[in-house]
């Protein structure tokens, strides 16, 4: 089934919140299809603070080989990316891309108005002075923060489990004034994300699941379309475009 957008305006507002599923077709993996990341490493030995405290080198490991990865001449931006970008550029009225995505696709295809909520994987952050600086080589736990002279602090800013997703205020308040909002390639088992549809639903947007398969949280959304990114997203993005009276 087609989405059918409403007839919306130049002051309607629009919220889009992405997954690893948008990125699936650039070659990254998810974190909990069959053979996913989640299947393969325990988020308990490298997606905590109590991780890194406990074996640092591990946990910089991990995220060196992701953070690699995006350096990969074949990992680039699809057409999800691209659709969602476009959008962005044209959209009149208030849009905001919420990602949890860590890579730095969507920044790639050229979308300006995104929030990374879980961090990214180009950027370290310093645990003791809490500096943030764009990083694109390895870390070490034997490197010394340039900012305040501490070793060992320096890690990847990225949100990890028991900590708190970046720009929740931001989100939040976006969310309470979307007229659209709509869930791209991502399975509603993390949280606050997974809560964002009944954020929306209550602030009155309408609420559009778009993903490869149903989510667990599927039936909380309106409307649902399911299929690769690259085709039900550039979509979705041409029926919001047309809507616009
Ligand atoms: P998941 O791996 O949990 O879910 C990915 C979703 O994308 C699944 O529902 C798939 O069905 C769907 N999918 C796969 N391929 C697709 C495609 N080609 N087109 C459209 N959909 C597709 O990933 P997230 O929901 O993003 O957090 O995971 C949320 C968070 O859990 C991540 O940000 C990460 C992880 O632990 C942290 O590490 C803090």
């Amino acid at each position: 089934m087609p989405i059918e957008i409403p007839p919306l305006t130049a002051s309607d507002g629009l919220v889009i919140l992405t997954g690893a599923g948008v990125s699936a077709e650039s070659g990254l993996a998810t974190f909990r299809d069959a053979g996913g990341i989640w299947s393969r490493v325990r988020i308990e030995d490298v997606a905590t603070p109590e991780a890194f405290a406990r074996d640092p080198g591990r946990v910089q490991d991990f995220y060196n080989a992701r953070r690699s990865q995006l350096k990969d001449p074949g990992v680039t931006p699809n057409a999800a990316h691209r659709a969602l970008a476009a959008l962005d550029q044209s959209w009149p009225g208030p849009f905001l891309l919420v990602t949890q995505n860590v890579d730095d696709l969507h920044r790639r295809a050229g979308s300006a108005r995104m929030l990374a909520m879980h961090g990214q994987l180009a950027s370290r952050l310093c645990a003791a002075c809490e500096e943030r600086v764009p990083w694109t080589e390895d870390l070490s736990p034997a490197m010394t923060c340039p900012s305040c002279g501490v070793t060992g602090t320096l890690r990847p800013d990225i949100v990890w489990f028991g900590e708190t997703p970046y720009h929740m205020e931001e989100i939040e308040a976006a969310l309470a004034s979307a007229r659209i909002f709509a869930s791209i390639g991502a399975s509603g088992q993390v949280y606050p994300a997974a809560n964002f549809v009944a954020l929306a639903a209550r602030a009155g947007a309408m609420t559009i699941e778009l993903n490869l398969e149903p989510s667990d949280g599927g039936r909380r959304f309106q409307q649902r379309r399911y299929g690769p990114a690259t085709e039900i997203v550039p979509e979705f993005v041409a029926a919001v475009t047309a809507a616009l009276a």
